[in-house]
């Protein structure tokens, strides 16, 4: 039976019992993060992900048309300009895909929803300097950085949109995202995979910081999230951090029974990037009742579960 009442759409019939099925509108459903979250969401929501050219979130009109249509009960934004080295080249440029995208987009997203519409915002660690001055790992109530100067600019431009976020709406944040199987595109991990099975593996930094975040992880917060409606920010990551090269080493021992074939490198001195980056999750495994692990567990997990590249 399938019948629509003030934004509830009725699904399924149990005997007398009328189970009903949030609708959750995703944007960004094609990407690495999102397309998990389409996956293990889509007995449990009644799901609407238009993908770009349908919904492109720089055309405003666009934007309000579809979220018109299907007038969602949750928003789950994680679309976003994530080429954080293209995203380099437009410092500055208010007119280029990175901010249209991430700041301009995010807008037209809010403006087109009804009040009532719970947000969740999905962003990342490089909203902080990952500096000396300022290192991670990052509690939930660190302030995020204002200075484009001091951030990658597609860092800033996710700063800026956590600014438009309303306060009944969530942000998590989370780093190197990782997951078993994406044809779409590697990531962190399974990069390093490929790199190493083409023989191409270069070497890793062993002077900066990061934490790793379980895609399949995420998408339990989120539904936490949804079910308790919760507000504010909160963090998806590993309990720890290490070096890009100690997780590479760890994976390829874990997936390849392979030992030392890792090179170390440092930092360049005048790199950007999040030196001494990561998350820290205490608050939010408080909050949401949960443990996030190590990343040595998480890393653990997905080999068990057999990734493939
Ligand atoms: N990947 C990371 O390392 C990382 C780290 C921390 C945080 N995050 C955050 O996690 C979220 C998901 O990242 P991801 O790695 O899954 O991204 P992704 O694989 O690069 O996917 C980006 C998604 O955004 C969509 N998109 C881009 N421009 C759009 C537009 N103008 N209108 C509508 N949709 C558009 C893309 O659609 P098309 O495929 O059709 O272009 C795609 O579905 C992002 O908010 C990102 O900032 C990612």
């Amino acid at each position: 039976m399938n019948s629509s009442l003030s934004g509830i759409v009725f699904s399924k019939t149990y005997g007398s019992r009328i189970m009903a099925k949030l609708k959750v509108y995703v944007t960004g459903g094609s990407g690495l993060v999102g397309s998990r979250f389409l996956e293990l969401a889509a007995d449990r929501y009644l799901l609407a992900a238009p993908v770009y050219p349908l919904l492109n979130l720089v055309k405003k009109i666009d934007v309000r048309r579809v979220i018109l249509e299907f007038n969602p009960d949750v928003v789950v934004h994680f679309a976003a300009f994530t080429d954080v080295s293209a995203a380099q080249s437009q410092i500055h440029d208010h007119t280029g895909s990175c901010w249209q995208i991430n700041v301009t987009g995010t807008q037209n997203l809010l403006d087109a929803l009804p009040r009532q519409t719970y947000f969740i915002y999905i962003s990342t660690d490089m909203v902080f300097p990952g500096s000396v001055q300022d290192p991670g790992p990052y509690p939930e109530d660190h302030p995020a950085c204002n200075d484009p100067d001091q951030l990658t600019w597609y860092g800033y431009t996710k700063s800026v949109a956590e600014k438009l976020i309303p306060p009944n709406s969530a942000v998590i944040r989370i780093n190197y995202p990782v997951r078993t199987y994406f044809p779409g595109k590697l990531d962190f991990l399974r990069k390093s995979l490929d790199l190493f099975d083409k023989h191409q593996l270069y070497p890793l930094f062993t002077d900066q910081q990061i934490s790793i975040s379980d895609i399949d992880t995420l998408c339990r917060v989120i539904d936490i999230l949804i079910k308790n409606r919760y507000q504010g920010i909160l963090h998806c990551a590993s309990e720890n951090t290490g070096t890009p090269y100690d997780m590479v080493s760890y994976v390829l021992k874990k997936a390849r029974h392979v030992s030392d074939v890792v090179h170390g490198s440092a930092i360049p001195v005048n790199n950007r990037y999040p030196k001494y980056g990561g998350l820290s999750v205490k608050k939010s495994e408080h909050r949401l009742g949960i443990k996030f692990g190590s990343w040595q567990q998480i890393i653990d997990r997905l080999v068990r579960q057999g990734m493939v590249i």
